[in-house]
């Protein structure tokens, strides 16, 4: 008979024996359990009575594709098998059959099935799927710009430096978020972009990363640059803001300004000058709003 025709005939015959197997046809619900990394957790037992228990026994079929018998335990003979490598890390209850796992990892993850065998034949079945989570912490904002101006963009980035199994939201002001055709969110939500900024975009943006153990956030203020000193006194000069009185103001508070800081140079006071001359220069990504003199003036 060939090889594989064999091999066929006993995965047959296993695939048939484990069918009558009683834990396999039980259809038994698995428990979700998120355990916190690096704790001790406790995989809960049974309130059954140990006196009607024949033979009790936790198994993991791990993650990582193991299958590890973890212990067997007989209350009548009160005796106990624990696997070697689980022998230093786990606490298990001769009472309630529950088991305390210390400094879980993620190599902990999978399927454990607590099997308890009854004097009476029965058996009492259950499962749960552990997930090892590292909680929120440390939720930050980037930005591409620091000082975007009015029609700009802007992408904030939302990161949780620690967490695992994260996702992610956006609030304004406390509110969800509208997604609009200026609002746009990467696919997982980590970063937001704004199109063409507008004064009804300023407000607190706040990002929630969040997994089913923990949540966190960050909050970042939009707020709008000015434009810069000689584009604003463009504005307000050439677009007619001031009017022609307004033009004759300014002309005089220069002259007078002019006088003012000559007579102040005098003085030895010549900080002023060099500060608005200072401002023209000033690099349009500079978010501070200093008006040049002569405008302020006007206001006044
Ligand atoms: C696990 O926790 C212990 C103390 O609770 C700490 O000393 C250790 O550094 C932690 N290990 C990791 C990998 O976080
Ligand atoms: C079982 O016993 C352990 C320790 O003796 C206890 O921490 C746990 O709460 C008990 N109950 C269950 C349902 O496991
Ligand atoms: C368990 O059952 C035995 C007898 O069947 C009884 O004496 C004992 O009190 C029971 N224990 C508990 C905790 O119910
Ligand atoms: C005991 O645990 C180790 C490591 O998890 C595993 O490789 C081994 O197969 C286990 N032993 C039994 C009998 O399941
Ligand atoms: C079973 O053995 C443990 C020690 O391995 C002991 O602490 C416990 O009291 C014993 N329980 C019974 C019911 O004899
Ligand atoms: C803002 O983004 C839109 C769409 O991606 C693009 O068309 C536009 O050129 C961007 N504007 C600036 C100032 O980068
Ligand atoms: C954005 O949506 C509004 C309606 O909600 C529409 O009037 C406008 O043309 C859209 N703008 C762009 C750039 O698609
Ligand atoms: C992204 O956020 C929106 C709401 O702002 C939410 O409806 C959606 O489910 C989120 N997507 C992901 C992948 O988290």
């Amino acid at each position: 008979m060939p090889r594989e025709t064999l091999h066929e005939m006993l995965f047959a015959l296993l695939l048939y024996l484990a069918c009558l197997l009683p834990e396999v046809t039980t259809d038994q619900k698995i428990k979700e359990v998120y355990w916190h990394f690096n704790t001790t957790e406790l995989l809960m037992g049974t309130n059954l009575n140990a006196s009607s228990v024949f033979n009790v026994e936790w198994r993991a079929q791990l993650n990582k594709g193991e299958k590890v018998s973890i212990l067997t335990y007989s209350p009548s003979s009160n005796t106990s098998y624990i696997n070697e490598s689980y022998r230093k890390r786990v606490v298990f209850s001769h009472m309630n059959f529950s088991l305390m796992i210390h400094c879980v990892t993620f190599s902990d993850e999978g399927v454990y099935t607590l099997t308890i065998q009854l004097l009476n034949k029965q058996q009492q079945i259950d499962r749960s799927r552990v997930t090892v989570i590292i909680p929120v912490s440390n939720v930050r904002i980037t930005s591409d710009t620091s000082a975007p101006y009015q029609g700009e963009n802007i992408t904030l980035n939302c990161l949780g430096t620690a967490g695992n199994a994260m996702s992610y939201s956006w609030q304004k002001c406390n509110q969800p978020l509208p997604i609009g055709n200026r609002t746009i969110l990467s696919k997982d939500n980590t970063s937001l972009t704004l199109i063409n900024i507008q004064q009804s975009d300023i407000g607190n943006y706040r990002c929630v990363a969040q997994n089913v153990l923990s949540c966190g956030h960050k909050d970042f203020i939009l707020q709008l640059c000015a434009e810069t000193g000689v584009s604003s006194w463009r504005s307000y000069g050439i677009y007619g803001y001031p009017g022609y009185l307004g033009y004759a103001i300014v002309i005089f508070y220069i002259f007078s300004w002019v006088k003012k800081t000559r007579k102040s140079c005098s003085k030895g006071q010549s900080d002023t000058i060099y500060e608005n001359t200072a401002f023209e220069k000033k690099q349009p990504n500079s978010c501070k709003r200093i008006p040049p003199v002569y405008v302020r003036n006007v206001k006044k």
